[in-house]
């Protein structure tokens, strides 16, 4: 596959999906540019993770089309080498690191387990190259040689960070990444995923509820109120200056000084009778 280095890492064209009556993901349409880091925020249930599981091809959309690295891809992949090329292509790091991590399989043999599935270590061993990616994301000899249960949350997240990064994929996908860890620990893992993009062509679509972790990250943010898209731009222009209500609102919702939930609540409930309205209106058209 060519992969032509003037073209953005990912473009979506209206991504859609339904579940029922609701719809989850509203003709969405972004691109992230290639070394890129683009924000997805939205409060829970926005369709954040189902717009993240379309683009690794876990979820089939209803429409929409997806691109990666000038290169159409298949809804869900079909067939071992469909599969393989889409996992070089993008790559998920999910909120849980313990989902995707074999307990009874070392960190090391997990890597190379990788590395062997896509046959991405050239002449060198994979051993090298595991250990090499393994150092990389701050694991040494002793982390390397242990089983998931015994590292801490911000080890195992380190390890399926090594995973994710061992087919070389364009794009890593991170949803809520580092959502369940304590802050100091978020603050490594946030200040590794920098330095990982710093030495790689590697662009990150970047999930998460938090917007301060999002402004630490993302040069660029899209945001989503139940569904769609309302609001994008600079990611520190769009947080410092919201335009949307929706996004003031979220902004609003980050406990600070001065803060008031039940004025947050009340804006809220104003907000989505607003949206019914305008929906049931749009009905009976
Ligand atoms: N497999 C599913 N079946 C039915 N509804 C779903 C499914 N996955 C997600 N949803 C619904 O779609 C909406 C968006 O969910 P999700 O993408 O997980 O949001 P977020 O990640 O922003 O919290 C929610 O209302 C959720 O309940
Ligand atoms: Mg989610």
């Amino acid at each position: 596959m060519t992969t032509d280095p003037q073209s953005p890492a990912l473009e979506v064209e209206g991504l859609t999906r339904t579940y029922g009556g609701l719809t989850a993901v509203d003709d969405v349409s972004f691109v992230l540019r290639a070394h890129g880091a683009l924000g997805v925020v939205g409060e829970s249930g926005s369709g954040k993770s189902t717009t993240a599981r379309m683009l690794v091809g876990l979820e089939r959309p209803d429409a929409g089309t997806v691109r990666i690295g000038g290169t159409a891809y298949d809804a869900v992949p079909r067939g071992r080498a469909a599969r393989l090329a889409r996992a070089r292509a993008v790559q998920m790091v999910f909120q849980d690191p313990y989902l995707s991590l074999d307990p009874r399989v070392r960190v090391r043999d997990s890597v190379e387990e990788v590395l062997r599935l896509h046959g991405t270590e050239g002449a060198r061993t994979v051993r090298a190259r595991a250990v090499e990616l393994l150092d990389q994301v701050g694991l040494g000899p002793r982390e390397q040689e242990a089983l998931p249960r015994e590292l801490s949350g911000g080890q195992r997240q380190r390890v399926a960070i090594a995973r994710a990064l061992a087919p070389e994929p364009d794009v890593l996908v991170l949803d809520e990444a580092v959502s369940a860890l304590d802050v100091s620990i978020q603050a490594q893992i946030l200040n590794l995923l920098r330095d990982i993009r710093a030495e790689r062509q590697i662009a990150y679509l970047f999930v998460s509820h938090d917007l301060a972790v999002v402004r630490h990250v993302c040069e660029e943010v899209l945001v989503l109120n139940r569904g769609a898209v309302v609001e994008r731009g600079d990611a520190a222009e769009v947080l410092a200056h919201p335009a949307h209500p929706y996004t003031r609102l979220l902004l609003a919702s980050v406990p600070h000084q001065g803060w008031d939930p039940a004025a947050i609540g009340r804006a809220r409930r104003a907000m989505s009778n607003a949206t019914t309205t305008k929906t049931s209106q749009g009905a009976a058209q």
